[in-house]
């Protein structure tokens, strides 16, 4: 049922037609459908959650075939994307974005992204839409128009529209992935010390839940599973934590988590596949990986990780929180992230090619590098003379996709993508999904993957759809140009910056790089000849405060950091404006640390921080 025809049925009484149905009872046939047909209302009642008034379920709605769907329409005009076609990258974009560029230098997409101006318009649209008939927009339209971008978002991604749903950021994702591996008493987490902080301390809580699950258990197996996976672990995972309790927090008789530990400088992406590979302990549950990092913006290969665990039987959770956008994606071939093979970036190999045809064509012109960077995984698991038996799962279907596809992958829109605040999509493979459960429970719970997460309750829903603008900029200036233009300008920058104040970068080179990289500032900014988070935050207060520039500062082993962010709306002169900003900065430091020294005598530096109020 169209929800135009519906609403004209309630308002043309006087023209229905009773007519006997096949199964007995009378319908009414109204011949006002908007699409020019009769409009049939009968008493078949509602055909499953999520149809309301609408005839079909969202099950089998999302469930319809590429060439069979019929996407409904907007019903308003959305917002052209002609003008953004024709924009050179740079300085011409940022009339694309609603960051105030005359007041600041704006150099840290990766933190909380910032909308692109089509979609914060169409969410707009869409709260006005709403408002003028919520029963009619929120029980008929809705739906059917939710199911249209998540099928829009499965395009983009390479992946199968049952397979992903929308949820309001990665962290919900994450906690949903993390609740859905089904963590027991003494099992094993395992993942990176330089994955996400809260993803720490979602495993603290999952240990803990476990702990509670768990209090009619043997303690002592728990203790001794715990301390077996400890000692598997061995010294090479430089992080070890102890059965009970946990350096990590972990409650006693939960979880046992397990930390691979990175130390820098690395040579490479295979050093983390063998850093991984040698201190996953053997009988682990379930290993994270993140597909960008978020402190150290490393691009993890995390088709070959996943390969890897997959191939012991662990499951595999990717936190892309910062994927969707700045790498290239194809979910259903187990790509989605970076590679040992020198997949940096994910569109490098095609990053010229322009896709303004569409989805499709987009799609079908990544197949060949996607197959490569899946297949290289698996051969790199094969290689390892790992066993893949009845690792993958029950399902047959998942049994032939490559190894490489994980468990469940999770991936912010409101990031790199420029969708309105409050999207993220959570992917999981098909054998995984009747064990996943939404954190929040209601109406549809129960009838289907799609159906138990398309509903939360009643909110504001306009930034989902919305989404389909951001996908829809994305595709009319070409996914590859975009990542090609940013990673080009990223490499400027360090270029540039590197070279003034003489530093390097944390990544062993820029193909560990997505559009985001962590570049050496001058020592001189730390206040001892370590650096410290006070330092890190001491830096970037000052540059926001002083310079108006937004970038985040990170220490790492004693060395500050800033993290770069590269996107449509940069230049090289933003760079060139945080450059001579450190510059002036370090001579600031400089003159205040003499003078210092001067007024004591050398003998007690007064803290320069403090002097600054930073
Ligand atoms: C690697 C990683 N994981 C998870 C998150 C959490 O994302 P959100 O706050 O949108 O849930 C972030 C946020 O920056 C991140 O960088």
């Amino acid at each position: 049922m169209g929800t135009e025809d519906a609403e004209a049925a309630s308002t043309s009484p006087a023209t229905s037609t009773p007519t006997p149905q096949n199964g007995g009872g009378v319908a009414s046939v109204l011949p006002i459908g908007a699409d020019g047909k009769p409009l049939v209302i009968s008493r078949s009642g509602y055909q499953g959650f999520g149809s309301f008034f609408n005839e079909v379920s969202v099950q089998d709605m999302i469930a319809v075939p590429r060439d069979a769907y019929v996407p409904p329409s907007r019903p308003f005009t959305p917002p052209s994307l002609e003008r953004a076609a024709s924009l050179p990258f740079g300085e011409a974009c940022r009339e694309l974005f609603m960051i105030d560029f005359n007041r600041w230098t704006f150099i840290n997409h990766g933190a909380f992204g910032g909308v692109c101006r089509p979609a914060h318009e169409e969410a707009n649209k869409w709260r006005e839409y709403c408002e003028a008939q919520p029963l009619k927009f929120l029980d008929r339209e809705l739906f059917p128009q939710l199911v249209r971008v998540m099928r829009e978002m499965a395009d983009f991604m390479g992946a199968d529209p049952r397979d992903l749903v929308f949820v309001p950021n990665a962290t919900t994702g994450l906690n949903v992935a993390i609740q859905a591996a089904g963590l027991r008493p003494g099992d094993t987490m395992y993942m990176l010390n330089i994955g996400y902080g809260s993803v720490k301390k979602m495993a603290q809580a999952a240990s803990a839940a476990a702990a509670g699950r768990g209090a009619g258990s043997d303690p002592a197996a728990a203790a001794t599973a715990a301390a077996a996976a400890t000692a598997a672990a061995g010294a090479t995972a430089g992080t070890v934590p102890a059965p009970t309790p946990t350096p990590h927090g972990e409650a006693p008789g939960g979880i046992n988590v397990v930390y691979g530990e990175v130390l820098f400088p690395i040579s490479g992406p295979q050093a983390i596949v063998d850093l991984v590979a040698a201190t996953l302990p053997p009988g682990t549950k379930l290993a994270v990986f993140d597909t960008v990092t978020s402190n150290t913006a490393l691009l993890l290969p995390v088709a070959e990780l996943t390969a890897l665990c997959r191939s012991r039987g662990v499951q595999v959770l990717i936190d892309g929180a910062h994927a969707l956008g700045q790498v290239h994606l194809d979910l259903d071939a187990g790509v989605c992230g970076g590679g040992v093979c020198g997949g940096g970036g994910g569109g490098d190999c095609a990053e010229n090619s322009v896709n303004a045809a569409g989805g499709g064509a987009a799609a079908a012109a990544a197949a060949a590098p996607a197959a490569a960077v899946s297949a290289a995984a698996d051969a790199m698991a094969a290689s390892l003379s790992i066993s893949s038996n009845g690792a993958a799962g029950a399902n047959g279907a998942a049994n032939r996709q490559p190894l490489s596809v994980p468990d469940y992958f999770v991936t912010n829109c409101h990031k790199w993508l420029a969708a309105p605040r409050g999207t993220a999509v959570m992917w999981v493979r098909r054998d995984r999904q009747a064990a996943v459960r939404p954190l929040v429970v209601s109406h549809g719970s129960g009838a289907g993957f799609t159906s138990d997460f398309i509903w939360d309750g009643m909110r504001d829903y306009a930034p989902y759809l919305a989404t389909s603008s951001a996908l829809g900029l994305w595709w009319a200036l070409g996914p590859d140009r975009v990542r090609g233009y940013m990673r080009r300008l990223l490499g400027q920058a360090v270029e540039l910056c590197g070279s003034r104040w003489g530093t390097g970068l944390l990544a062993p080179s820029l193909d560990m790089c997505g559009s985001m990289a962590l570049l050496g500032l001058p020592q001189d900014l730390a206040e001892g000849p370590e650096a410290d988070s006070a330092d890190a935050k001491y830096v970037q207060d000052m540059l926001h405060h002083v310079y108006s520039i937004e970038v985040p500062i990170k220490s790492i082993q004693g060395h500050l950091y800033v993290r770069l962010s590269a996107h449509i709306y940069n230049t090289l002169a933003d760079y060139q404006r945080l450059a001579d900003a450190v510059d002036d900065l370090v001579a600031r430091e400089r003159a205040a640390r003499a003078a210092a020294k001067a007024a004591g005598g050398g003998e007690e530096e007064e803290p320069v921080k403090k002097k600054c109020g930073g």
